[in-house]
């Protein structure tokens, strides 16, 4: 109980604090012996609060293994993952849930919407897992579902929506609950060009006016230039880039 309550402490007070995140020689190894696969190798990287910054990279190369690290969706073999100060690698699974729900907003290179839920109600189930009041919540849904163009869909079950209303509900479920970090996979790829720039503006306006920090994962590099820096990992190796090579791969 006591470290429960002194977490709990720990993380309602970074919210005041930048968010700042740390990376620092993050490994993961998938598997072991003959079939082990090393997807990152001694991965580091820095990003300030304010900071929307583009992940690119190949397929295969741990674009999605990084961020899962990251947002603390996956443990890695070695390493460690600090955000506003709390050390997400050192926090119990019990610590973790709560971390993501109330710190992190995830959007998943597939949709992964509950399917029974309408697109209103997908975003109010999250807010629910936090102490947001129900009165903000339904006023906080339906504004981003506005934002999101998707205001006449909001009481669609996602079968009922293209794969592209489908990722936009994913986005607006990912800044629902005001996260400090938002983690993007390929947000744009099911979008047309027009519709992925007018998502990522807004990913980039959320991130500015409210104080964020932002990775997306991204093999578009049209949609780079919304970014305020550039990373790359080739083969698990992740490196700072000026001008990237791998985009549209
Ligand atoms: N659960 C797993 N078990 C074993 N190997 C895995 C697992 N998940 C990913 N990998 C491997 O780790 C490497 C990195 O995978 P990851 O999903 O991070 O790549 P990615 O950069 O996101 O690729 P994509 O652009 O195709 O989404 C790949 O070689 C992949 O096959
Ligand atoms: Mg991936």
């Amino acid at each position: 109980m006591a470290e429960q309550n002194s977490t709990s402490e720990t993380l309602a007070t970074s919210g005041g604090v930048p968010a700042l995140l740390r990376v620092d020689e993050v490994t993961k190894i998938y598997g072991s012996g003959h079939t082990a696969v090393t997807a990152l190798q001694a991965a580091s990287m820095s990003v300030d609060t304010n900071e929307f910054v583009a992940l690119l990279g190949p397929s295969g190369s741990g674009k999605t293994t990084l961020i899962s690290i990251i947002g603390g969706l996956l443990a890695p073999t070695s390493g460690s993952i600090h955000l506003g100060g709390v050390d997400v690698t050192g926090l119990s699974a019990r610590e973790l849930t709560r971390f993501r729900a109330e710190r992190v907003g995830f959007v998943f290179q597939s949709a992964n919407l509950v399917p029974f839920l309408t697109a209103r109600e997908n975003l109010l189930y999250v807010a629910g897992l936090t102490k947001m009041p129900k009165s903000h919540a339904r006023q906080r849904a339906d504004q981003l579902l506005e934002e999101l163009g998707l205001a006449a869909r909001a009481k669609n079950v996602p079968e009922q929506l293209s794969g592209g209303e489908r990722q936009r509900v994913a986005i607006g479920r990912a800044l629902m609950n005001d996260p400090d970090l938002v983690l993007v996979d390929e947000p744009t790829a099911a979008l047309d060009t027009a519709l992925g720039r007018q998502v990522v503006q807004l990913l980039r306006r959320e991130i500015k006016d409210r104080g964020k920090t932002g990775i997306m994962v991204t093999h578009d590099l049209r949609m780079v230039e919304y970014t305020d820096r550039v990373f790359e990992i080739l083969d698990g190796h992740l490196t700072h880039v000026e001008s990237p090579t791998t985009a549209g791969h």
